[in-house]
């Protein structure tokens, strides 16, 4: 079977394509780039070069490569580093997420793909309210901080076109925030080098809640969702989402690195605008139980404490499901 991987040189790409070839399934690798197409093809792929903003090079892509699936890996947030211009530093994501989306809907519905997984996210763009972590039914935020309301549209575009898609089963994986290899919290991540450089502080109480899955975990969640679960969205998230206050720590010290500073809510909300004190103080964590259940998917790294101490460096790829 031939899966078409959009996104195939990116952070989950990386990780994913080498696993999907070593599960048995010829993989059609979409980059930009001519350069890392020898890269693609020593991982075990067939690449394919197309710009996924470019509708024409898509279709011309998807036809060629008849593939049953597409994943959606797309997306354009290396380099971002501020939460004060968070929808600035996620146009171009948000671009992918939308025009990119239909460019590949499109060409999958016209080559008859069967199955069609796109990256989504879910975290932040929760409601920040209640208790206990958030499913799959509960609502996006309603009034998110201005300067996130165009990347959660871009989200609501995404999910809305895949799970709305005519003659596809359209399969959204809300990935929890990446850690691991490739990744910003890696050991040679540029979030990591902030967390050592003490520029990473906990605000306030430090009590907005993350959600975090190492990126081998993604790949296998999006592994899994190739041949389980029906058509509709994920969280894809560990067992145990924290407190900033609780992981910072954690993390700082698998890292060698001295503990976090604490700055007030007013200085937080100077550095890193609105969204930076959402992020520290207000948003909610994400339940994995919907994926646990319906796609058979285990993470690797049940909990992020495991994971920060054993997974941010160069760790060797999870073995196949079917070895
Ligand atoms: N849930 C999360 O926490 C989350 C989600 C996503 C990313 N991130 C983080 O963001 C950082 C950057 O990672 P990233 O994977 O997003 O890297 P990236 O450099 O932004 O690229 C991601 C992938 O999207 C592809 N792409 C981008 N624009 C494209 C276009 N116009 N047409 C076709 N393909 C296009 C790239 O392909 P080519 O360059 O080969 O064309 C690449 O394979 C990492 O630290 C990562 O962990 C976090």
């Amino acid at each position: 079977m031939t899966v078409f991987v959009a996104g195939a040189s990116g952070a989950v790409g990386h990780r994913l394509v080498p696993l999907l070839v070593a599960s048995g399934y010829d993989v059609a690798a979409m980059t930009r780039s001519p350069q890392k197409v020898d890269s693609l093809r020593a991982a075990g792929a067939e690449p394919v070069v197309a710009d996924g903003l470019d509708a024409g090079e898509v279709m011309r892509a998807i036809m060629r490569s008849k593939p049953e699936v597409v994943i959606h890996q797309m997306t354009g947030l290396t380099g971002v580093s501020s939460y004060k211009k968070f929808d600035e530093e996620f146009s171009v994501t948000n671009r992918l997420r939308t025009e990119g989306t239909d460019n590949l809907l499109n060409a999958a519905r016209a080559a008859g793909v069967r199955r069609f997984i796109a990256q989504s996210y879910g975290n932040w763009n929760y409601a920040r309210t209640g208790t206990g972590l958030k499913g799959e039914d509960d609502p996006f935020d309603p009034d998110p901080p201005a300067n996130q309301r165009k990347s959660l549209e871009a989200i609501r575009h995404l999910e809305d076109a895949v799970l709305g898609a005519q003659g596809m089963e359209g399969i959204v994986l809300r990935y929890a925030n990446f850690y691991g290899p490739g990744t910003g919290f890696a050991l040679d991540g540029d979030l990591a080098e902030l967390v050592r450089q003490r520029k990473f502080p906990i605000v306030g109480n430090g009590g907005g809640v993350w959600s975090f899955i190492h990126i081998d975990d993604a790949a296998t969640a999006t592994i899994a969702a190739i041949e389980h679960g029906a058509p509709g969205v994920y969280n894809i998230v560990d067992d145990e989402p924290a407190p900033v206050a609780v992981w910072l720590p954690e993390l700082a010290r698998a890292l060698g690195a001295k503990p976090p500073r604490r700055v007030p809510v007013w200085l937080g909300r100077l550095a890193a605008g609105e969204v930076g004190v959402s992020m520290m103080t207000q948003i909610r964590g994400t339940s994995n139980a919907k994926a646990k259940r319906e796609l058979g998917w285990q993470p690797r790294y049940r909990s992020w404490r495991d994971g920060f101490r054993d997974g941010l460096g160069d760790v060797a790829p999870p073995k196949p499901a079917s070895s």
